[in-house]
């Protein structure tokens, strides 16, 4: 696959003149080689931060957008591992799952049932599931999501900001005797965590009910503590909260090791955070960032719907990939194939 060059150095508002980022921002490189007129697209990429981050304009998403500019918008996410769009107000659940399918194939959560038989996911403030920890979404399998796709549609009049983490930045600015530790690990992620430990503030009823959902089937899978990127060759640190300790080491000595890592993901620099308004889309490169929800706005309600798409399995620096340790085989949901369905490298 195309190797993209993180963070093109040129990549500005006028994406005509970025030459560094493959496929071709704006010139409709992929249209015209499918026989297409290229598209005039207006397409404009301005970087939130230096390690991550940055909005994509002049992009209508929906199911009918020209390759070209679903190749600008891939490349933009790869290189700044998550993008934002403001004013997507005309989305709805089909047309967001259609825009989903341009960049793979949408994959309904393992446990967790869509309201309405769709992939989109409702992500509700009235849930026991709010995502104030850091996490990736979904590693307690083995292939899990490449792309997450979160679309507001309620926010509240103030704070769910949600934040993200550029996990490779990370990793590239680990002292080098801490990168070959880390390239050396193997981590297990579950879905069954202490969820009382982690979610004191909310009532243990509406506790009770999510955990029952979300641990119907509980996963339990080897990673590698590093990825080798399937699309960049970038090294990224894959951890976040369904990590429940390093192979091989006592409960002590991973928590130790885990702290270490997760801190270098968390310092502000590799991070990024944003203040939703309603009709925004972020999409985020689920292989190299971790995310945490903002849980400060009260009882205000905060309505987001998501689309995932299907990932791959992990390669590690040593070129061994995940393992699913339990179950024997991700089960299938009621529709549709599930996240991590794939189990073989
Ligand atoms: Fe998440």
């Amino acid at each position: 696959m195309a190797t993209v060059t993180p963070h093109p150095a040129t990549t500005t508002e006028n994406p005509t003149t970025d030459e560094s980022a493959t496929p071709d921002l704006s010139t409709g490189t992929a249209a015209a080689s499918a026989g297409r007129a290229a598209p005039a697209a207006p397409l404009a990429v301005r970087r939130l931060g230096g390690r991550i981050g940055a909005v994509i304009s002049g992009v209508r998403l929906g199911g009918e957008l020209p390759p070209a500019t679903v190749a600008a918008v891939r490349a933009a996410l790869l290189a700044h591992k998550v993008v934002f769009f403001r004013g997507q107000d005309h989305l709805d659940e089909e047309s967001h799952e259609e825009f989903g399918r341009l960049l793979g194939a949408p994959v309904a959560h393992p446990t967790v049932p869509s309201a309405d038989g769709r992939y989109s996911l409702g992500i509700d403030s009235d849930h026991g599931g709010r995502a104030n920890q850091w996490h990736t979404d979904v590693t307690f399998v083995p292939a899990y999501p490449a792309f997450s796709i979160l679309r507001a549609v309620v926010v509240p009049p103030y704070g769910g900001n949600t934040l993200w983490a550029n996990t490779a930045t990370a990793y590239e600015h680990l002292p080098e005797p801490l990168q070959r530790l880390a390239d050396g690990l193997r981590a297990v992620h579950s879905n069954d965590y202490d969820y009382v430990a982690l979610r004191p503030d909310v009532l243990p009823e509406r506790l009770a009910q999510y955990r029952e959902v979300f641990t119907s089937t509980t996963f339990r899978t080897e990673h590698p503590v590093v990825r080798v990127h399937p699309e960049t060759g970038e090294r990224a640190l894959l951890l976040g909260n369904f990590v429940q300790r390093i192979a091989g080491l006592t409960g002590q000595d991973s928590r130790r090791l885990l702290e270490l890592f997760q801190a270098h993901v968390e310092r502000p620099e590799n991070t990024v955070r944003w203040q939703w308004e309603v009709g925004d889309v972020a999409i985020w490169d689920n292989r190299a960032t971790q995310h945490y929800g903002v849980d400060d706005s009260g009882d205000h309600d905060r309505r987001l719907r998501r689309v995932t798409v299907d990932g791959d399995v992990p390669v590690g620096t040593d070129g061994r990939s995940s393992v699913l340790l339990s179950p024997g085989s991700v089960p299938e949901p009621a529709f549709g194939p599930a996240s991590g369905a794939t189990t073989a490298g």
